[in-house]
């Protein structure tokens, strides 16, 4: 089985590395769309061209499933790459992640079930997935928005420093904080979902900004979520080593970080 994994960048190495770790026994195609990041600040109808390019591409590479692992891309561009990818299947990572948030709510109102406590959800995302409501409206239509309020925040410049290496710079921490601090001035405590696959590279710095908060992503939860249709392909007694194609389109662009990761094969 060839899974294909694509992102406009270096994001969906993320959920290349949860899926990596959960189904060792496949063999994966990821595509970085590097010469176009970041998607999240196009409009739709750009995301929509861009993302269905990559599809064609992943197409070509006859891949048996397509993981759309960019928020941003599954946000506007699903049903476009679906299309392209006639019968294959094709999952993105949005559903997913609102299912790691339910899961979170539930453990948290579990350890405490006769709490008045308002519990936010907040969504670190980008400009698109904002404005898409793919996250928001979800939640705000199956959570009760007075318990549980849901807090939208774009961070349009995080993916743009994550891509240039500063996962662990001084500016990137300052504009988490910038990002973040009005909610955390207002809440003690919540589930703050990064709803882009870029920001689990960062995932340490933004629960360093938000004390006593869960932090939840939505690259883990694509793994999970992925378990009912991938295990009898990837039974652990499986030892074949699996095999990763890199495609970058801008291979230039590749963060030294990340170009560390694929050359020393430690996903
Ligand atoms: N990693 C992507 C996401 O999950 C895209 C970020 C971008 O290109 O702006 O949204």
């Amino acid at each position: 089985m060839k899974v294909g994994v694509f992102d406009s960048g270096v994001g969906g190495i993320t959920v290349l590395s949860s899926l990596l770790k959960k189904f060792p026994g496949i063999d994966y195609v990821y595509l970085g769309d590097t010469a176009n990041v970041p998607y999240g600040s196009k409009s739709p109808r750009q995301i929509g061209q861009l993302a269905t390019a990559c599809a064609k591409t992943m197409k070509e590479r006859g891949v048996d499933v397509l993981v759309v692992a960019c928020n941003t891309a599954s946000s506007w561009a699903l049903d476009s790459i679906r299309e392209v990818m006639g019968e294959t299947p094709v999952y993105g990572v949005v559903e997913p992640g609102i299912e790691a948030v339910k899961a979170a709510l539930s453990e948290i109102s579990l350890d405490s079930p006769q709490s008045e406590e308002i519990l936010p959800v907040m969504v670190l995302a980008t400009k698109a997935t904002v404005s898409s409501q793919a996250y928001g409206g979800v939640l705000r239509r199956t959570l009760d928005e007075e318990k549980y309020p849901v807090l939208e925040q774009a961070c349009p410049l995080l993916v743009p420093m994550i891509e240039e290496g500063w996962i662990d710079h001084p500016i990137l921490k300052e504009t988490i904080d910038f990002y973040v601090k009005d909610f955390r001035a207002e809440y003690r405590r919540g589930v703050a979902l990064l709803g882009c696959t870029h920001y689990p590279w960062i995932q340490g710095a933004i629960e360093a900004a938000l004390p006593g908060w869960r932090v939840v992503n939505s690259a883990q939860a694509i793994a999970t979520a992925l378990e009912r249709f991938f295990i009898p392909a990837t039974q652990p007694f499986i030892l074949k080593a699996p095999e990763v194609e890199w495609i970058f389109t801008d291979p230039e662009a590749v963060p030294e970080f990340a170009r560390k990761l694929v050359q020393e094969r430690v996903l």
